[in-house]
């Protein structure tokens, strides 16, 4: 009889969005005049923008012509696109990348839960509280976790590193030695990003200690202020000791379409073995590559046109993320959060756990958000707003909350 991998059997249900979706559905089949508002999820609500259409357009053109026809696409992405995020993500900003050096793949999700197949099965990893869950599941899949402690949350062999009021939410370094520490900044779920000074504590605290920085800059675009880098590679040394995802997710709406990228320096060595060298190995033997119209479209985002259609979307977001981020301070909300990130983090009122929160908003004003708590230990009291949703529905949902 075959036998499965029992790790898979470790995993906690996916308890978060089940439970919010079991919950809302109940409200409103008691209530079916109510109109619920979402602010809590995750997606991107804009349709594609017109380069983008128009590049998938002749792309698709270009497969039904025999002479322009493509096939398999080359194993690590094709050139025309590494080539331009080698340039415009990195170089243009002091970093330095090389195009062969980009992994192009279908998205930041998919990359963040296979790079941990790179390392070693006794590897230890670090991860904040509240986190992103991708980073924990995948790990516990590969059996690297111990066991799950379900009344405080957390794994065994998971080195967790609060991410508090106090430090900003940026975590501190951790005073247990860890192999693999995942940093996600703009972050997913508190809104917080870090300073260039505090990401060279940690790249060079993982060079000191032997440790590799996956770092997640999915929200990069994002980034509105001028100390925040918008890649670990703004930092000394860090093509010894860091791995960069990207996705073309949330700034150019591509969460349907799928694509992404992940760096891997040629500088970044456990002895003699290269970990680009692994990746491209994983790469061409259990990837056959991102779509060549998806490529082409995430080629002309970086167009004039595509790179203002891009800044556009963000800044329709962001509007939403300074006006939820004004509004709940007027009404006397602490709120963090919304300035480099399209998330804000309200500590709950009145000491309200997260899920209280949740039911509270549920009930007397009809809008969803995300509890903290379903993050990490260290979200409890806190509760996620996203700024994805339309003008006209964040207004809406900040003045019924006034109203409460
Ligand atoms: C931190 C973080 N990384 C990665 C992703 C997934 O990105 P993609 O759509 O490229 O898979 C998300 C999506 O919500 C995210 O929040």
């Amino acid at each position: 009889m075959f036998r499965i991998n029992e790790n898979y059997s470790k995993l906690p249900g996916s308890y978060l969005f089940s439970t919010i979706a079991k919950k809302v559905s109940a409200y409103k089949e008691a209530n079916p005049d109510k109109k619920i508002i979402r602010l809590g999820i995750g997606d991107v609500t804009l349709p594609l923008s017109a380069p983008v259409i128009e590049a998938l357009h002749r792309a698709v053109d270009e497969m039904g012509d025999a002479e322009h026809f493509h096939g398999y696409a080359p194993d690590l992405g094709y050139a025309f696109l590494r080539e331009k995020i080698a340039e415009q993500d990195f170089r243009l900003r002091g970093c330095e990348v090389y195009a062969d050096e980009i992994f192009v793949s279908d998205g930041a999700k998919c990359d963040s839960g296979n790079i941990q197949e790179l390392f070693a099965a006794d590897t230890k990893i670090a991860v904040c509280d509240p986190v992103y869950p991708v980073y924990v599941d995948s790990n516990v899949m590969a059996g690297r976790t111990g066991t799950y402690d379900p009344v405080t949350g957390t794994w065994s062999n998971v080195i967790y590193m609060p991410c508090t009021e106090e430090n900003g939410f940026t975590a501190e370094l951790p005073k247990e030695r860890p192999d693999l520490i995942y940093l996600c900044f703009p972050n997913n779920p508190t809104g917080a990003a870090i300073t260039k000074d505090r990401l060279q504590k940690w790249v060079d605290y993982a060079n000191e200690n032997g440790a590799v920085i996956i770092y997640d800059a999915a929200y990069e675009a994002y980034i509105s202020e001028q100390n925040i880098p918008h890649s670990i590679y703004e930092c000394a040394n860090a093509r010894t000791c860091a791995i960069e995802i990207r996705s073309f997710s949330k700034n150019a709406g591509f969460t349907g379409l799928r694509l992404g990228y992940t760096v891997v320096p040629k500088d970044l060595m456990c002895g003699e073995a290269s970990l680009h060298d692994m990746w491209a190995r994983r790469h061409g033997t259990k990837y056959n590559g991102a779509p060549y119209i998806v490529q082409r479209a995430g080629e002309v985002c970086y167009s004039e046109q595509g790179k203002k259609a891009i800044r556009e979307q963000v800044a329709y977001y962001m509007e939403n993320a300074a006006r939820i981020r004004s509004g709940l301070t007027e009404m006397g909300y602490s709120v963090s959060g919304g300035v480099n990130a399209p998330y804000i983090w309200l500590k709950t009122p009145d000491g309200m756990s997260s899920w209280e929160f949740f039911d509270y908003l549920l009930q007397n004003a009809n809008v969803v958000g995300t509890p903290g708590s379903g993050f990490g230990p260290n979200g409890e009291g806190y509760f996620r707003l996203t700024a994805f949703g339309t003008h006209e529905n964040t207004l809406e949902a900040l003045s019924r909350i006034r109203g409460i």
